[in-house]
């Protein structure tokens, strides 16, 4: 990684450009530089980020200069037959900016999921920027553009969650913590977190976890129907991405119980499981992308939530850095040190 002088064009229709406040380190960064998204180097890296919007380009009637925004990636297109029904979520056209950012040389840049906000500007399609309340901090704020609207989302949009519930997540990192977090936000009665690192079962406890299990020194499976009366939990969501705790999550789940897989798995990965069993189980099994967010619906909802204090998003942020510290970042999260290092811009 390398921090160089990047132009910005002034925005055209439909664009925005935005001055960037704080922009958290993601492991699909980290995906990105090592080529597992897409060939289309040099990247512009960072995409869980808010700012302020500082200029729009022609037609841009939803945002204006001066709001306090966080960005998606997801902007609906509002007319793609996913968008007709109803159902925007699922949108299959959705918009970045046409405009490229370039490096001084004139190379184009990929911005990573369409945002690129490790840079004191960037330039996003309007509806990429989402308003809301300004007195939430930006470091915090930031983190609802991926990973942990990802895990909220999982919990609370695709896994449907309710009041009462059980609910295992399997894999308690920044997405796995934000779905302990959702499923207490919306009052299930157990949260079992699973993880094989102690610490980070400890911090699984803090966002609203009721139990805990390591699965390096207890079979998951068994733990989790013990402390659900021998049923298996009403929800269960994968926050890992691997063929093993999927299937963890599989039987782990009471009859008739939702499986949610929010975690990303590799190409070369299989699962193998008897039919029978995916016959005779019943219930969901369910997959979350973005967990399932509406930007426009979520996140100011969430914002005002965590203004209130009932929603602690505050505990995600474990670090604040500068642009110089991003590859150091990478380095603590491979080794599970932290949830999210953000990189805080003056
Ligand atoms: N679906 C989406 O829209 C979306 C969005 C963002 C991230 N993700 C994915 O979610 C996953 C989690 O992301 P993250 O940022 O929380 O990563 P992370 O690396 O911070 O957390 C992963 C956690 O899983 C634990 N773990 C690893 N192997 C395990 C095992 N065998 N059993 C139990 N726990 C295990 C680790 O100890 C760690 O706590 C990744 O696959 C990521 O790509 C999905
Ligand atoms: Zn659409
Ligand atoms: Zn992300």
């Amino acid at each position: 990684m390398r921090v160089e002088t990047i132009l910005v064009p002034d925005p055209g229709p439909g664009e925005a450009v935005v001055k960037v406040q704080a922009c958290g380190v993601c492991h699909t960064d980290l995906h990105y530089k090592q080529g597992g998204i897409s060939d289309d180097y040099p990247f512009l890296l960072g995409h869980e980020a808010a700012g302020v919007v500082e200029s729009v380009g022609e037609g841009v009637t939803e945002v204006a200069p001066g709001d306090f925004v966080v960005l998606n990636w997801r902007a609906v297109c509002g007319r793609c037959r996913a968008c007709l029904r109803g159902r925007p979520w699922y949108c299959f056209d959705t918009h970045n900016a046409r405009q490229r950012m370039t490096l001084a040389d004139g190379t184009e840049l990929s911005p990573a999921l369409g945002i690129g906000a490790f840079a004191e500007k960037t330039l996003v399609a309007a509806g990429q920027c989402t308003k809301v309340d300004p007195s939430v901090s930006p470091a915090v704020a930031g983190l609802l553009g991926c990973g942990v609207m990802a895990g909220i989302g999982a919990a609370i949009n695709t896994g449907g969650v309710g009041r009462g519930d059980s609910v295992a997540v399997i894999g308690c990192g920044g997405v796995g913590d934000a779905a302990i977090a959702g499923a207490n936000l919306a009052g299930a009665a157990r949260i079992i977190a699973v993880d094989i690192d102690d610490r980070k079962l400890e911090t699984a406890r803090t966002m609203g976890a009721t139990h805990t299990v390591n699965s390096k020194e207890s079979d998951p499976v068994e733990a989790i129907r013990e402390l659900t009366g021998g049923f298996g939990a009403d929800v269960v969501i994968e926050a890992v991405g691997r063929p093993e705790t999927y299937r963890q999550a599989f039987y782990a789940r009471d009859l008739a119980g939702t499986v949610v897989l929010v975690g990303v798995p590799t190409p070369e990965m299989k699962l193998e499981l008897p039919l029978l069993d995916v016959f005779g189980r019943g219930g969901s099994l369910k997959s979350s992308w973005y967990g399932d967010c509406l930007p426009s619906r979520d996140f100011p909802m969430l914002v005002d939530l965590h203004l209130q204090g009932r929603l602690p998003l505050e505990k995600f942020v474990t670090e604040t850095i500068e642009l110089t510290d991003v590859e150091a970042a990478f380095e603590r999260m491979h080794h599970g040190d932290v949830l999210r290092s953000v990189v805080v811009l003056p």
